[in-house]
């Protein structure tokens, strides 16, 4: 069987004709939400990021997240996306919803927005994107410099992605910002949890993963379930002079 990692590798997923390409055709531009759905990802949303949080949605695509956090109380989520076709199909959708709005934008230069804006940044699978396209290190690199820019003072980069820290901590690290992480890692059980409802409960666990001091994860730990997605949640810290 191939590996997640390998899928994707096998497609330019920084392309943006390929992502309006997709989104064109994709069954008659359902909704769909990469890796997981808000259900599953609510106790970390909550628990860091306050509702009235102004939060910067990163390649929102035709996911439910945005919509499902705005219907748990969230005040306002700017949602951008490099492709055309999916924003205007988002604008569309939710314009009887004014606590969302969507516009089209690079990641890479998203000047439209002024420095420290943000009280919160979700990356549900867009870092992953940028990096299997061409120059993938460079469009990371200046994508995380601009979601440092956008971000205030000890606001949180919430990165939800199939990349483990081996490869990861070593992306954010190169955007030069000094994060403080946090790792939790989400099994694909929780995907039945999710459909069982149970998600929404307090009686999910949200055991962070103990990492050393390079942010790796401590030797001998497993991986059991390689199916598994990682959730890097990345407090801005002061930088230091
Ligand atoms: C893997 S999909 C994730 C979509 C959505 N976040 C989700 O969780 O379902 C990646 C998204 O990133 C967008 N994207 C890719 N490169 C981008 C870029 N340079 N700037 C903005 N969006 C980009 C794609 O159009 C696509 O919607």
């Amino acid at each position: 069987m191939q590996s997640e990692e390998a899928m994707w590798q096998a497609t330019d997923y920084g392309d943006a004709g390929y992502w309006d390409a997709r989104y064109k055709t994709e069954k008659g531009g359902a909704p769909f939400d990469w890796y997981r759905s808000y259900a599953a990802l609510r106790p970390f949303l909550r628990h860091f990021v306050p509702t009235s949080s102004r939060v910067l949605m990163l390649g929102c695509g035709n996911s439910l997240m945005s919509e499902d956090m705005v219907k748990d109380g969230y005040t306002e989520i700017v949602n951008v996306d490099i492709s055309s076709v999916v924003i205007d199909m988002m604008k569309q959708r939710h314009d009887h919803i004014p606590q969302l709005t969507y516009v089209q934008m690079d990641v890479r230069d998203m000047r439209l927005f002024s420095d420290r804006s943000f009280d919160c940044i979700v990356d549900k699978g867009t870092l992953d994107a940028l990096l299997c396209g061409t120059n993938a290190l460079q469009a990371a690199s200046q994508m995380l410099g601009e979601v440092n820019r956008v971000l205030k003072q000890s606001g949180i980069y919430m990165l939800i992605t199939y990349g483990a820290p081996s490869v990861r901590v070593q992306n954010l690290k190169q955007a030069g910002p000094s994060w403080k992480i946090t790792l939790y890692i989400l099994s694909s059980s929780r995907v039945e949890e999710e459909i069982n409802g149970l998600s929404s409960s307090a009686e999910l666990t949200m055991e962070p993963v103990p990492l050393t001091e390079n942010g790796q994860l401590p030797a001998g730990f497993v991986i059991e379930d390689l199916e598994s997605h990682f959730i890097y949640v990345c407090e801005k810290m002061p930088e230091l002079s």
